[in-house]
């Protein structure tokens, strides 16, 4: 059995720089179109100088592929800026200071006073805003405590896009669905494991990222979403490479690396439900929708037959390392 996807696309996206970035570049262009590039580089892309240098660094590394550039969202951002960075990127990327990986420089308070000038001017431009939508309180609870904030944003400003960046939880897929203007991206990851997986036997610090896997309810509220192709959602990886040095280490770096297998393990459950006939919207259609772009043609055919994943990529252990599954790229 064959599987043909078009222009898949990958939504949610760490490239890093330097060598990681040639290392683990190549491996995303391979099989995607194109991919949103998270700005969380260190120090993180928050000038056009920076931007349009990220973006040579990654162009260079790849081809027929198409990097759809992120800034760091700073409060300070004003029209002018923006107008002026408009044609070079697709979102901006907002990030509680200290939440996850490179975000000490995000945004402190979400007063909507301080926030107000540049997301009016964002929704004015049209340029849509994703969010890492965590709280600071207990692990678990983050991801629900942050969702008033959600909310408020999208009443607040209801012209502006929000996307609720890598959801992971029954209340995020619940709220998504009340506000015409919130989206949301879906890892490969948080549809495959919860919590368990993680931390129910042996520590498994390849599986640990942020935000954390939850509980089953929620992984089958977000299966429900993405087996369906719900069009406000679309895939966004969130693969996120680290040496094996890091993830393998007292204060493991949080991160799961799946963008090489990140195809053929979601045609693995896709089929498994029954659902392959939705698996195009969900990694290309959904997101062209929601982000008005039209994806450099790239057809990739996809085989039913067994391969194994690599146990590594260069010096970075990916998701399922060493393990069966059942599609393979042809
Ligand atoms: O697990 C994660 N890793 N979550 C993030 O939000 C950032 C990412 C990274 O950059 O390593
Ligand atoms: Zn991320």
């Amino acid at each position: 059995m064959q599987l043909q996807l078009t222009s898949p696309l990958d939504m949610h996206l760490h490239l890093r720089q330097g060598d990681m970035l040639k290392t683990v570049a190549p491996l995303s262009a391979k099989t995607f179109a194109g991919a949103l590039i998270m700005p969380n580089t260190v120090p993180p892309v928050d000038s056009k100088e920076a931007l349009l240098a990220y973006k040579e660094e990654i162009l260079n590394a790849v081809n027929n592929f198409t990097p759809y550039m992120t800034l760091f969202f700073k409060p300070d951002y004003n029209y002018e800026f923006l107008q002026s960075v408009k044609e070079d990127i697709l979102a901006i990327k907002l990030y509680p200071a200290g939440i996850t990986t490179n975000s000490e420089g995000g945004v402190e308070s979400f007063d909507l006073k301080q926030l107000k000038p540049a997301l009016e001017a964002m929704s004015e431009l049209e340029i849509p805003l994703c969010i890492h939508g965590e709280s600071g309180g207990f692990v678990m609870d983050r991801e629900a405590e942050f969702i008033p904030v959600y909310k408020q944003l999208a009443s607040a400003f209801p012209k502006l896009k929000i996307i609720m960046e890598h959801i992971t939880t029954k209340e995020a897929a619940h709220a998504l669905l009340e506000h015409e203007n919130l989206y949301a991206t879906i890892t490969l990851h948080h549809l495959y494991i919860t919590l368990d997986d993680v931390a129910g036997g042996l520590l498994q610090p390849h599986l640990f990222c942020k935000p954390i896997a939850k509980r089953p309810e929620d992984k089958e509220a977000l299966l429900e979403l993405a087996l369906n192709a719900n069009p406000k959602v679309m895939f966004g990886s969130d693969s996120a490479p680290h040496p094996k040095s890091k993830k393998e280490a007292p204060g493991c770096a949080a991160g799961v690396f799946t963008a090489p297998i990140a195809l053929q393990l979601l045609a693995q459950l896709f089929e498994k439900h029954g659902k392959l006939d939705n698996l195009q919207d969900f990694v290309s259609g959904n997101a062209q929708k929601i982000y008005n772009i039209k994806p450099l043609e790239k057809t990739v055919i996809l085989e039913k037959k067994e391969s194994e994943i690599p146990k590594k990529y260069g010096e970075v252990v990916p998701f399922m390392a060493g393990q069966k599954i059942e599609w393979s790229i042809t």
